[in-house]
């Protein structure tokens, strides 16, 4: 049986392991290498942060995800089949390294922010 995500050592083991996929996926490493040329050193101990944050509630991150994502989506265009490849890549990544409360919620969160990125993001100028 897996173990559940029980301290920062295992968030970062987990953003780690996501990143190595995110950089080699066809759909979304882009984003990261020719969008934003993306300093990973600088991006890794945000992404720490920011699930340190959404998981244990650790007060790490105050950011602002969805400005940023605005920004991106502005210079080359978010759709919904690349949020469904993102938390896909995390969903697999979750549950390959580990299983639990905090890996459910850990999933859940992910599911939950891109949808409401994905609501605020691609139905701008619907309207
Ligand atoms: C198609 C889906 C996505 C793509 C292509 C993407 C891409 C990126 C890129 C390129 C950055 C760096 C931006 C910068 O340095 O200015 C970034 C930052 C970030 N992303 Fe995403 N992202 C996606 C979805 C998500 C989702 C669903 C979440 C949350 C669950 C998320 C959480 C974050 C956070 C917290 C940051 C750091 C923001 C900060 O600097 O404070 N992203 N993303």
């Amino acid at each position: 049986m897996k173990k559940d995500i029980t301290s920062r050592n295992d968030i970062i083991l987990l953003v780690n392991t996501f990143y190595d996929k995110v950089k080699e996926d066809p759909e979304i490493g882009p984003f990261f290498k020719e969008v934003m040329k993306v300093s990973w050193d600088k991006h890794l101990l945000v992404m720490y942060d920011f699930w340190d944050n959404a998981i244990f509630y650790s007060g790490t991150y105050a950011g602002n995800p969805l400005k940023k994502h605005q920004h991106l989506h502005s210079l080359s265009a978010l759709t919904a089949d690349k949020f469904t490849t993102w938390v896909n890549l995390f969903t697999s990544t979750v549950d390959e390294l580990f299983e639990g409360e905090k890996a459910t919620l850990a999933k859940q969160r992910a599911q939950n922010i891109a949808t409401v990125m994905q609501i605020k993001i691609l139905d701008q100028g619907k309207d």
